[in-house]
Protein backbone atom coordinates (compact mmCIF):
# COMPACT_ATOMS: atom_id res chain seq x y z
CA UNK A 1 0.00 0.00 0.00
CA UNK A 2 1.90 3.22 -1.19
CA UNK A 3 1.70 5.36 1.51
CA UNK A 4 2.73 9.37 1.87
CA UNK A 5 2.60 11.27 5.22
CA UNK A 6 2.74 15.30 5.42
CA UNK A 7 2.97 17.44 8.69
CA UNK A 8 1.32 20.62 8.74
CA UNK A 9 2.99 22.64 11.09
CA UNK A 10 4.83 26.14 10.72
CA UNK A 11 6.48 25.68 13.75
CA UNK A 12 8.28 21.99 13.08
CA UNK A 13 8.59 23.28 9.26
CA UNK A 14 11.01 26.53 10.70
CA UNK A 15 12.95 23.90 13.07
CA UNK A 16 11.35 25.24 15.70
CA UNK A 17 9.56 22.15 16.69
CA UNK A 18 10.59 18.19 16.26
CA UNK A 19 8.04 16.52 14.20
CA UNK A 20 6.84 14.05 16.51
CA UNK A 21 3.10 13.52 15.03
CA UNK A 22 4.99 12.46 11.20
CA UNK A 23 6.92 10.33 12.98
CA UNK A 24 4.40 8.08 14.88
CA UNK A 25 1.75 8.41 11.73
CA UNK A 26 5.08 6.98 9.88
CA UNK A 27 5.84 4.24 12.16
CA UNK A 28 2.66 3.12 12.77
CA UNK A 29 1.22 3.14 9.14
CA UNK A 30 4.84 1.01 8.45
CA UNK A 31 3.61 -1.37 10.77
CA UNK A 32 0.36 -1.71 8.97
CA UNK A 33 2.05 -2.30 5.99
CA UNK A 34 2.85 0.73 4.35
CA UNK A 35 5.15 1.44 2.31
CA UNK A 36 6.37 4.69 2.64
CA UNK A 37 7.24 6.56 -0.36
CA UNK A 38 7.01 10.65 0.51
CA UNK A 39 7.03 12.47 4.01
CA UNK A 40 7.33 16.35 3.85
CA UNK A 41 6.62 18.67 6.30
CA UNK A 42 4.85 21.87 5.23
CA UNK A 43 4.08 25.50 6.44
CA UNK A 44 0.35 26.35 7.48
CA UNK A 45 -0.42 27.66 4.27
CA UNK A 46 -3.05 26.27 1.96
CA UNK A 47 -1.31 26.49 -1.39
CA UNK A 48 1.74 24.56 -0.24
CA UNK A 49 -0.69 22.00 1.68
CA UNK A 50 -2.84 21.50 -1.51
CA UNK A 51 0.02 21.01 -3.78
CA UNK A 52 1.77 18.54 -2.27
CA UNK A 53 -1.60 16.59 -2.01
CA UNK A 54 -1.80 17.09 -5.95
CA UNK A 55 1.41 15.46 -6.20
CA UNK A 56 0.66 12.33 -4.33
CA UNK A 57 -2.31 12.18 -6.06
CA UNK A 58 -1.07 12.44 -9.46
CA UNK A 59 1.55 10.08 -8.69
CA UNK A 60 -1.11 7.12 -7.35
CA UNK A 61 -0.33 6.87 -4.28
CA UNK A 62 -3.18 5.04 -2.28
CA UNK A 63 -3.27 6.23 1.19
CA UNK A 64 -2.64 10.16 2.02
CA UNK A 65 -2.21 10.93 5.40
CA UNK A 66 -1.96 14.04 7.13
CA UNK A 67 -1.18 15.58 10.40
CA UNK A 68 -1.88 19.41 11.74
CA UNK A 69 -3.26 22.04 10.96
CA UNK A 70 -7.28 20.70 11.50
CA UNK A 71 -7.99 23.20 14.85
CA UNK A 72 -10.00 26.09 15.07
CA UNK A 73 -7.05 28.76 14.65
CA UNK A 74 -7.07 31.03 11.74
CA UNK A 75 -3.58 29.29 10.40
CA UNK A 76 -5.66 25.98 10.53
CA UNK A 77 -6.34 25.39 6.75
CA UNK A 78 -5.75 21.66 6.32
CA UNK A 79 -9.41 20.98 5.88
CA UNK A 80 -9.87 23.40 3.88
CA UNK A 81 -6.99 22.48 1.39
CA UNK A 82 -7.68 18.89 1.79
CA UNK A 83 -11.45 19.75 0.30
CA UNK A 84 -10.56 21.60 -2.60
CA UNK A 85 -8.29 18.07 -3.42
CA UNK A 86 -11.14 15.39 -2.85
CA UNK A 87 -13.61 14.06 -5.45
CA UNK A 88 -15.61 12.79 -3.13
CA UNK A 89 -16.00 13.31 0.87
CA UNK A 90 -15.30 9.66 3.07
CA UNK A 91 -17.15 11.55 5.80
CA UNK A 92 -17.60 8.01 7.92
CA UNK A 93 -14.02 7.86 8.37
CA UNK A 94 -13.80 11.43 10.03
CA UNK A 95 -16.62 10.72 11.93
CA UNK A 96 -15.69 7.71 13.38
CA UNK A 97 -12.20 9.46 14.28
CA UNK A 98 -13.94 12.52 16.00
CA UNK A 99 -15.97 9.95 17.76
CA UNK A 100 -13.05 7.99 18.85
CA UNK A 101 -11.44 10.96 20.06
CA UNK A 102 -14.10 12.13 22.23
CA UNK A 103 -13.55 8.81 24.45
CA UNK A 104 -10.24 10.02 24.91
CA UNK A 105 -10.60 13.88 25.46
CA UNK A 106 -13.44 16.42 25.27
CA UNK A 107 -11.58 18.44 22.97
CA UNK A 108 -11.47 15.57 20.49
CA UNK A 109 -14.48 17.35 19.19
CA UNK A 110 -12.57 20.33 17.86
CA UNK A 111 -10.31 18.73 15.05
CA UNK A 112 -12.35 19.75 11.60
CA UNK A 113 -10.11 16.88 10.30
CA UNK A 114 -11.85 15.82 6.84
CA UNK A 115 -11.33 12.75 4.85
CA UNK A 116 -11.68 11.66 1.11
CA UNK A 117 -11.12 10.60 -1.96
CA UNK A 118 -8.93 12.36 -5.06
CA UNK A 119 -8.79 9.80 -8.05
CA UNK A 120 -7.65 6.71 -6.77
CA UNK A 121 -6.39 7.73 -3.64
CA UNK A 122 -7.56 8.31 0.18
CA UNK A 123 -6.74 11.30 2.07
CA UNK A 124 -7.48 11.54 5.76
CA UNK A 125 -6.89 13.79 8.33
CA UNK A 126 -5.24 13.43 11.46
CA UNK A 127 -4.82 16.16 14.22
CA UNK A 128 -1.22 17.38 14.78
CA UNK A 129 -0.25 15.55 18.19
CA UNK A 130 1.73 12.55 18.90
CA UNK A 131 -1.01 11.25 21.24
CA UNK A 132 -3.81 11.81 19.07
CA UNK A 133 -1.98 10.02 15.95
CA UNK A 134 -1.89 6.55 18.51
CA UNK A 135 -5.54 6.72 19.56
CA UNK A 136 -6.60 7.27 16.45
CA UNK A 137 -4.85 5.29 14.30
CA UNK A 138 -6.53 1.98 14.81
CA UNK A 139 -9.71 3.71 13.42
CA UNK A 140 -8.72 3.94 9.91
CA UNK A 141 -5.55 0.69 10.38
CA UNK A 142 -8.80 -1.99 9.74
CA UNK A 143 -10.37 -0.30 6.91
CA UNK A 144 -7.55 0.66 5.01
CA UNK A 145 -6.94 -2.62 2.44
CA UNK A 146 -10.80 -2.54 1.83
CA UNK A 147 -10.72 0.29 1.28
CA UNK A 148 -7.64 0.91 -1.10
CA UNK A 149 -8.86 -2.97 -3.18
CA UNK A 150 -11.95 -0.86 -3.73
CA UNK A 151 -10.58 2.53 -5.37
CA UNK A 152 -8.50 0.43 -7.52
CA UNK A 153 -11.76 -1.60 -8.61
CA UNK A 154 -13.03 -1.06 -12.11
CA UNK A 155 -16.85 -0.46 -12.81
CA UNK A 156 -18.66 -3.56 -12.72
CA UNK A 157 -16.00 -6.27 -11.42
CA UNK A 158 -17.37 -8.03 -8.76
CA UNK A 159 -16.60 -6.83 -4.90
CA UNK A 160 -15.79 -10.57 -3.97
CA UNK A 161 -18.00 -10.44 -1.00
N1 LIG B 1 -7.97 13.88 19.17
C1 LIG B 1 -7.39 12.96 19.93
N2 LIG B 1 -7.67 11.67 19.72
N3 LIG B 1 -6.52 13.30 20.94
C2 LIG B 1 -6.20 14.61 21.16
O1 LIG B 1 -5.38 14.84 22.06
N4 LIG B 1 -6.57 16.95 20.51
C3 LIG B 1 -7.63 17.87 20.08
C4 LIG B 1 -8.27 17.50 18.75
N5 LIG B 1 -8.33 16.08 18.53
C5 LIG B 1 -6.81 15.61 20.36
C6 LIG B 1 -7.71 15.18 19.35
C7 LIG B 1 -7.23 19.27 20.07
S1 LIG B 1 -6.75 19.91 21.58
C8 LIG B 1 -7.28 20.08 18.95
S2 LIG B 1 -7.04 21.73 19.05
C9 LIG B 1 -7.69 19.51 17.65
O2 LIG B 1 -7.58 18.08 17.66
C10 LIG B 1 -6.96 20.08 16.44
O3 LIG B 1 -5.59 19.79 16.45
P1 LIG B 1 -4.63 20.31 15.31
O4 LIG B 1 -4.93 21.75 15.04
O5 LIG B 1 -3.25 20.08 15.85
O6 LIG B 1 -4.88 19.50 14.06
Amino acid sequence: MRTAILTISSSVAAGDNQDLSGEALAELARTAGGELVARDVVADDADAIESWLRRQVKDGVSVILTTGGTGFTADDVTPEATRAVIDRDAPGIAEAMRAESRRHTPMGILSRGVSGIAGRSLIVNFPGNPRAIRELFGVIEPVLGHAVGTLNREPGQPSGH
